[in-house]
C-alpha cells in the first residue's frame, strides 16, 4: 500500500507548492483526528459487547437493525462488521504516515493487506446487512452506500494488482482514491454533523428522506473522491492558480472535517460512552 505523498515533487515556484503542500498536511491531520475519535468510539462501545457476547448492548444507541433477538446470523454478521470497523479506520491512518512506510515497510506491506481484508469484508458484509438483512430506511442511502461497496471493491483489487506488479505510482494513486472511499461512512457522520451545526438540520427527513440527506447518501463517497482526484491530478507542472485552488479547497476541507468530527464526538459518539 502506498502511503500519502503530501509533498508534490517538482516545480520551481516554492510558495504555491508549498501552499499546496500545507493544506493537504493539514487535511490530513484533521481526518487522522477525526477517524482516532471514531476508532475510540468503536473500541468503546462495541468491542466489549461483540466480543463478550452481550450483543443487546448494542441497541443502548440508535440503530435502524443492530441486535435483532432470534436473528444468529444477522447478529454474528453485524459484529463482524463493527469489529472490522476498528481495524480499517485505524489501519488506513496507519499506512498513510510516510515515516512508517520509510522505517518499517514490513509493517507497511503487512499493515496494508490487513486493511484490503477488512475492506472486503466491510464491503461484503456491509452489502448482506443492507439487502439480505434489510437494513436501510430510504432507497437512496441503501444505493449510495451500496455503490461505495462496489468502489470499494474496484479500488482494492485495483491497488492490490499495482502493488504486486511493484507499480507504485499507480498504487499510490488507487490507495489514496480506495481511502477516499473507504471512508464514506465516517464522512457521512461528519458530514451530517457538519451540516447540522452549520445550517441548523435544514433538509434532513425523519427517516433519512430529506433533499440532504438524499444527497449526502452519494456525496458521502463521492465528494471524497472528487476531492482526492483534484490534488493527484495537481502536480507538479499544474498552473500555480491550479495549485493555489486545490490548495483552498483542502484546507476547506480540513476546517470542515475537525468541526463534523468535534460534532460527532460530542453528539453522537460520547453520549453513549
Ligand atoms: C468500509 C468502511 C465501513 C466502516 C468503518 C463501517 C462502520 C460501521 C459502524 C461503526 C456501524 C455501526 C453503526 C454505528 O454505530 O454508527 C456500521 C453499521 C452498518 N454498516 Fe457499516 N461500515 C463500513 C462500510 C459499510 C458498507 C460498504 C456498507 C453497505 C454496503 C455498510 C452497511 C452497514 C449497515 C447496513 C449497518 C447497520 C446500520 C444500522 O443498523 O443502523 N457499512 N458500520
Amino acid at each position: 500500500m502506498a502511503t500519502i505523498d503530501l509533498s508534490q515533487t517538482g516545480g520551481k515556484r516554492a510558495a504555491p507548492r508549498d501552499w499546496l503542500r500545507l493544506s493537504a498536511t493539514l487535511c490530513f491531520l484533521s481526518i487522522a483526528a477525526g477517524q482516532l475519535l471514531f476508532t475510540a468510539f468503536i473500541l468503546l462501545f462495541y468491542y466489549p459487547p461483540s466480543l463478550s457476547g452481550d450483543f443487546a448492548a448494542w441497541n443502548a444507541k440508535p440503530l435502524i437493525k443492530g441486535f435483532v433477538p432470534g436473528d444468529p446470523g444477522g447478529n454474528l454478521f453485524f459484529a463482524a462488521h463493527v469489529l472490522m470497523a476498528a481495524v480499517i479506520t485505524f489501519g488506513g491512518l496507519v499506512q498513510l504516515i510516510p515515516a512508517i512506510r520509510g522505517r518499517w515497510p514490513a509493517v507497511h506491506r503487512w499493515n496494508g493487506r490487513l486493511y484490503l481484508l477488512s475492506a472486503l469484508v466491510l464491503a461484503l458484509g456491509g452489502l448482506w446487512l443492507t439487502w439480505a438483512r434489510g437494513t436501510w430506511l430510504h432507497w437512496a442511502g441503501a444505493v449510495g452506500i451500496s455503490l461505495d461497496a462496489l468502489l470499494i471493491l474496484l479500488f482494492g483489487a485495483l491497488a492490490w494488482r499495482d502493488a504486486r506488479a511493484r507499480r507504485f505510482a499507480a498504487h499510490r494513486r488507487w490507495t489514496l482514491r480506495l481511502f477516499a472511499v473507504a471512508s464514506a461512512v465516517w464522512f457521512m457522520r461528519v458530514g451530517y454533523m457538519a451540516w447540522g451545526i452549520a445550517a441548523g438540520g435544514a433538509g434532513i427527513g425523519t427517516a433519512m428522506d430529506g433533499p440532504f440527506d438524499i444527497f449526502l447518501a452519494f456525496a458521502n463517497s463521492l465528494l471524497p473522491l472528487g476531492v482526492t482526484e483534484l490534488y493527484l491530478r495537481t502536480g507538479a507542472r499544474s498552473k500555480p492558480a491550479a495549485r493555489s485552488a486545490v490548495a483552498v479547497v483542502l484546507a476547506t476541507s480540513a476546517i470542515v472535517i475537525l468541526v463534523g468530527s468535534a460534532g460527532a464526538w460530542l453528539m453522537m459518539w460520547r453520549p453513549y460512552l
